[in-house]
């Protein structure tokens, strides 16, 4: 029994316009509205990856995971043998699965799917130190605009650290990838090395949601792109050690974040992958700027 895949995070927010222009700005495309949300995607992927419900202050609405086939019913069993009860979906919220709270009170909706797959790219021809794969061709980049490809992970703050860890692995099944004391950790339900991050903090909260592009040349040019529009810069171009990701963080308008990354570690199912604990030196990254004052603030606690 386990959960196999972030499926979406929603937002409720103050002015949803503003909202949808920053993620569109961004490089996620609207879908039309079928309720009260604004429904965004990447625009290869076949489903909505993040909603943005109106409400008085930014906070987390929701997160959806996915259980496809048999994992479904699985998970609901294992689910209701912890002795944790399925709650009403939030007002609004769409239609499908059932839904849970964790300990931080966040509603979290398991669904019987699974992601879309997505178009894979070309192959990166990248010239390195005795590895010639571009030859007689000129290598930079067009003048791209940034074009997420799929949402990878949300990071949430929390209270309490273990007490969340414990719910997200034993109840719905994520395995740890890396922490790093009590400060941070990473949990996963796909390849990918994180699908959730915890931050401690004094309150819950959402931090950031990531989102994959095709190479670093990509992150920096939204980074600029995002300049030119008026967003404010928040954090890289850098490359986390946990995680291993290149990263950009540009602040959303409610204080928290969204980043582009590229090559983050990835974790088949039947690995031998050991989770570490991580000095507090390479929480964060191993190169970049240095970090913003704020970068850790959670704002929903002020
Ligand atoms: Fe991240």
């Amino acid at each position: 029994m386990a959960v196999r895949a972030l499926l979406h995070y929603a937002l409720e927010v103050p002015d949803q316009a503003v909202g949808e222009r920053f993620y569109k700005n961004f490089g996620l495309v609207s879908e039309p509205g079928r309720d009260n949300a604004v429904h965004l995607r990447p625009a290869p992927l076949a489903r909505e990856v993040a909603l943005l419900y109106g409400g008085p202050k930014k906070r987390l609405h929701h997160i959806a995971f996915g259980a496809p086939g048999d994992e479904f019913q699985a998970t609901r069993e294992s689910i209701r043998r912890a002795g944790v009860s399925e709650i009403d979906p939030p007002k609004g919220a769409p239609e499908g699965g059932f839904w849970i709270r964790d300990p931080d009170g966040h509603a979290i909706n398991i669904r019987q799917e699974t992601l879309p797959a997505l178009p894979p790219d070309p192959p990166l021809r990248l010239n390195s130190p005795g590895h010639i794969t571009r030859v007689a061709e000129r290598g930079y980049p067009d003048d791209l605009e940034p074009r997420p490809r799929r949402l990878s992970h949300v990071l949430l703050f929390t209270p309490d650290l273990d007490r969340l860890i414990n719910f997200y692995t034993r109840i719905l099944g994520l395995r740890l990838s890396d922490r790093s004391r009590s400060i941070i950790a990473f949990l996963r339900c796909s390849t990918d090395h994180h699908n959730l991050g915890l931050l401690t903090s004094s309150g819950p909260g959402f931090h950031h949601a990531a989102y994959e592009v095709g190479n670093i040349d990509e992150i920096a040019m939204g980074a600029m792109k995002m300049k030119e529009r008026g967003w404010e810069p928040a954090w890289g171009p850098g490359r986390h050690v946990i995680g291993s990701n290149f990263f950009y963080y540009i602040k959303d308008p409610w204080g928290s974040y969204a980043e582009y990354f590229h090559d983050i570690d990835y974790i088949p199912e039947d690995c031998a992958w050991e989770p570490q604990d991580y000095p507090e030196e390479d929480a964060l990254y191993r190169w970049g700027p240095p970090l913003p004052e704020d970068f850790g603030m959670n704002r929903e606690v002020e």
